[in-house]
């Protein structure tokens, strides 16, 4: 047993446990919870009146009975829309969470980390309607930050040094090293993508200490790669299938 790295990749459940419930909703945080993820990855934007709210899109049209962009509507507007019914009638009544109800979540479930992907563009006054209330709730030893966009990891670092943060990419450029350096990243995230056309990747960014989730990966076959790989984590829409593949390697 390795006292440094845990004996298995972590499953990181994303956007919840978005294979059997709504994604980026608290039924979907629960599901996870339930199959033993032992993070939630969430996707937040800004509404007009400045509130975090947990939606993939910038927009609301895919994901709930609303039309419009986010930051066009005001957060009882989006409150008001229904975010579980396009997923299934038994999920119908499910809200938009705010960041206010995710943190609560984990607040009462001590067993699970969040792993909180800032969506877009933030500045440091933005991003501060992320940091604050994460610290304010005595959370930040169980949230990891991220964001695919390097200004908004650079504002986050800004604003809340001690709050572990990571890079995503969706491609791998050849300076990676060098900007992971410059955001001071506990974590640099790749899709899989870029992990398959780089297999030394791994091995580079955790040389230097940081972790590498890989993303999103839904099949044994892609598990299987990953594992071999060396990854940190593997952040699935299926974490209940992946803590079961793990445990019956
Ligand atoms: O956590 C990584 C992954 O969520 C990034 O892609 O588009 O699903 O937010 P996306
Ligand atoms: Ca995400």
């Amino acid at each position: 047993m390795d006292p440094v790295r845990p004996a298995r990749p972590l499953v990181v459940a994303h956007r919840g446990s978005s294979s059997v419930a709504p994604q980026n909703t608290l039924a979907a945080l629960e599901a996870a919870w339930r199959a033993g993820a032992d993070l939630v990855e969430v996707d937040v934007q800004r509404t007009r009146d400045g509130a975090v709210v947990v939606l993939h899109d910038d927009d609301v049209d895919a994901t709930t009975d609303g039309t419009g962009a986010v930051a066009d509507l005001d957060l009882a507007q989006v409150r008001a829309l229904d975010a579980g019914a396009w997923f299934s009638p038994a999920y119908a009544g499910q809200r938009v969470p705010t960041l206010a109800e995710v943190l609560a979540f984990l607040a009462d479930r001590p067993g699970i980390g969040l792993l909180l992907e800032v969506k877009g563009t933030w500045d440091e006054d933005a991003v501060r309607a992320v940091t604050e209330p994460v610290l304010a709730a005595g959370l930040g030893g169980r949230v990891l930050v991220q964001g695919f966009d390097e200004g908004t990891v650079a504002a986050l670092a800004a604003v809340a040094p001690g709050l572990p943060r990571a890079l995503l990419v969706a491609e791998v450029p050849d300076d990676l090293v060098e900007r992971c350096r410059a955001l001071g990243v506990v974590a640099c995230n790749p899709g899989a993508l870029a992990l398959a056309a780089r297999p030394d990747l791994v091995g580079r960014l955790q040389a230097e200490g940081w972790r590498v989730m890989v993303w999103t990966l839904d099949e044994p076959e892609d598990w299987a790669a990953a594992v071999a790989l060396g990854v940190d984590a593997v952040i699935t829409d299926r974490p209940d299938r992946l803590r079961g593949w793990l445990e019956g390697r």
